[in-house]
């Protein structure tokens, strides 16, 4: 008889098979090979970044075949790996374009949903995410947009490293992981340390766009953009934003609605001073 999922001798294969795998995929990791020849790296900007606190959690998520096609068509012409090592050229990268920062896109429906919706504005849209990156890039192909490019890896390594100072004309930072424990707060996105960096390479007048239905993480957004002497609130009453018509609806803001959360949005602008 056959060994079955069920029986002892099927359970040992599976697991040799499984630590076969994860053995193989270390090695791969390890050697910073791309998942998907000529698609995104493994760890683009290497171990020597490994040890700053990270705000997301590397996650092995399955990847389609629809998603890793686009992976393997699309990466080489409208992908970029965040490795450290070189300043983009942003108005070479977007034909000229005004371009905005997309920080944790997700599986990218709104980015691309806002890329289609302004064709004059580029949008560097930056996940670790791989099936996202996939998606994107296949909403993009389909939709035939050209103003959206997908960076791979950490958007701290980005803007500190890859990016020269005032080359941002905006930043968007829809749904943020929200790191619920107080253990975990120091891995939130949104903290002055970053505002810090994000001052820098925005342009003066550019808008900084946040939303959470976190509503403990919606307080450390406004808290910590009013105290920063650089970002100055667009609503007079310092208070958050009603959601603008131009930020559609994003898959993780659909989940906390169904939880029956509240969102919130804030809009800073940068201002003049340097
Ligand atoms: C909770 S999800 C929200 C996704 C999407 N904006 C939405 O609303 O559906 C947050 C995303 O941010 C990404 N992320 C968090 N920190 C990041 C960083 N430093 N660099 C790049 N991506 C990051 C995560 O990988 C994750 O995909």
């Amino acid at each position: 008889m056959n060994p079955t999922p069920e029986t002892p001798g099927a359970t040992a294969d599976a697991d040799a098979e499984a630590l076969r795998a994860a053995s193989f995929e270390r090695q791969r990791r390890l050697r910073q090979e791309p998942r998907f020849p000529g698609g995104p790296a493994a760890d683009p900007a290497g171990s020597h970044h490994e040890r700053r606190i990270r705000s997301f959690q590397p996650r092995r998520s399955r990847v389609t075949t629809g998603q890793e096609d686009a992976l393997q068509r699309l990466w080489p012409k409208w992908g970029l790996d965040i490795d450290g090592l070189r300043v983009l050229d942003l108005p070479d990268l977007f034909d000229g374009l005004p371009v905005v920062l997309e920080i944790g896109f997700g599986m990218g429906e709104a980015t691309a949903q806002m890329a289609a919706d302004d064709p004059d504005t580029g949008i560097l849209a930056v996940d670790v995410h791989t099936p996202g990156q996939g998606n994107l890039l296949g909403l993009a192909d389909r939709a035939g947009l050209s103003n959206v490019r997908v960076a791979n890896g950490d958007a701290i390594i980005l803007l500190r490293e890859m990016l020269e100072p005032a080359a941002l004309d905006g930043l968007r930072v829809f749904f943020p992981d929200p790191w619920p424990k107080k253990r975990h707060h120091k891995r939130r996105l949104i903290q002055a340390e970053f505002l810090d960096l994000v001052a820098q390479r925005l342009k003066p007048g550019a808008v900084v766009h946040c939303a959470t239905d976190w509503e403990p993480y919606a307080e450390q957004m406004l808290e910590v953009l009013t105290a920063h002497p650089l970002f100055e609130n667009t609503r007079a009453d310092g208070g958050y934003a009603p959601r603008p018509a131009f930020r559609p609806l994003t898959r993780f803001e659909g989940q906390g609605l169904d939880k029956g959360h509240v969102v919130h949005d804030v809009l800073f602008t940068r201002n003049t001073d340097r």
